[in-house]
């Protein structure tokens, strides 16, 4: 009976603990942060403006709201996708400071609103507006809202990256298309020039001078990206166990909800976008996942069978002993 009320005790504190504290003092510490579901309608742009901002914003996604209701024309809208192809085209040299991702995936992985925004005013859009006092030309993406303006060719160039079909998009593709071009993730062999090419050492001297060149170019790719950014972005490759998937999700859809004032931008995933790049962050950063998913079941299985045949095994060895 006196067992019993200890353990009940300490039952009720380790409960009170894990429900009660441990929540409250990681509340205490990190804001919590509602996600949107993906949804990028701008109203947590608006909320966060400062009053002379919050016009301007309202304004900027209500235009984004009605263009989004065009019907997009995707033949059409790729003549005017090759505005895009100039600056985001294989081998894009960097521009402002980043280079110009590929967009093979674009229609797939980023939501529809989001790319109207994004053409509408990239700096809006991904809400960095705040580092361009002067207006968002300045943005290295920012001359395409003088080269496609009118609504219907928007609707149209988003028509176009929605219907092109370039195959199912994978992990890695996805992250070296939305993250890639200012994270690195060693893990995965990634930087932000892309894959690390295979090279040879010298067999006389002992050196790679392929390799040696290749640091050099990710060296002052990283010198570019730190001179726009204010600051080099983290390599990715574990990140998935330095923070929680809520706040990777938060952090991801809307940075400045976590971190006011931060260079990343907006990214604008849509759920598939989000889930892929997510895989890959668990690929490179905890590669043991799917082992440890397929494992857990089977061990739980034997021990059920273990419990059941010791049970009988008991019984057995009892039978007539009473
Ligand atoms: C245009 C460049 C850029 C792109 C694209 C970008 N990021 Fe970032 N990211 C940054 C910068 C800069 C920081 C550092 C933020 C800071 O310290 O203010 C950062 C920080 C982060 C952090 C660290 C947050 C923390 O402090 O724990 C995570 C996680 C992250 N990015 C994830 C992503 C993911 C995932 C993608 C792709 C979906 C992505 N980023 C795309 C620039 C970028
Ligand atoms: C003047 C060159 C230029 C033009 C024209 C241009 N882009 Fe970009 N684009 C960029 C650069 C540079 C970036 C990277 C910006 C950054 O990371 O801060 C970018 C980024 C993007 C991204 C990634 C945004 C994200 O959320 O990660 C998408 C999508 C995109 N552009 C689509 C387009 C489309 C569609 C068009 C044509 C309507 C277009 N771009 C025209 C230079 C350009």
């Amino acid at each position: 009976m006196k067992e019993l009320k200890i353990f009940g005790i300490v039952v009720v504190f380790t409960l009170a603990l894990y429900w009660g504290v441990e929540p409250f003092a990681h509340g205490q510490m990190h804001k919590h942060v509602e996600g949107h579901g993906l949804v990028y309608d701008g109203s947590a742009d608006i909320e966060e403006a400062s009053k002379e901002k919050k016009e301007a914003k309202k304004a900027f996604w209500a235009d984004v709201k009605k263009i989004a209701a065009l019907k997009g024309d995707a033949t059409a809208g790729e003549a005017s996708y090759m505005m895009c192809a100039g600056c985001h085209m294989d081998g894009a040299a960097n521009m402002g400071g980043v280079t110009p991702p590929s967009l093979d995936h674009a229609g797939a992985i980023y939501d529809k609103n989001f790319l109207i925004a994004l053409i509408k005013d990239p700096a809006m859009a991904t809400n960095v507006d705040h580092k361009y006092p002067n207006g968002t030309m300045a943005h290295p993406m920012g001359s395409v809202s003088a080269m496609v303006s009118a609504p219907q060719d928007i609707a149209n160039v988003v028509a176009y990256l929605q219907a092109k079909k370039a195959g199912e998009v994978t992990p890695k593709e996805a992250f070296t298309e939305a993250c890639g071009r200012c994270h690195a993730n060693r893990y995965g062999k990634l930087t932000q020039l892309g894959e690390v090419p295979k090279t040879k050492s010298n067999i006389k001297t002992g050196q790679d001078i392929d390799a040696l060149k290749y640091a050099q170019k990710v060296a002052t790719e990283q010198a570019a990206l730190a001179d726009y950014l204010g600051t080099l972005p983290p390599d990715l490759s574990i990140i998935i166990r330095a923070r929680s998937e809520h706040f990777l999700h938060t952090f991801i859809e809307n940075p400045q909800s976590q971190l006011a004032g931060t260079a990343m931008p907006r990214t604008g995933l849509n759920h598939e976008g989000m889930e892929k790049v997510f895989a890959y962050l668990e690929e490179t950063g905890d590669p043991s996942k799917p082992l440890r998913e397929e494992t857990g079941p089977k061990v739980l299985l034997f021990f059920f069978i273990f419990t059941a045949l010791a049970f009988l095994w008991k019984k057995a060895m009892w039978k007539g002993h009473h």
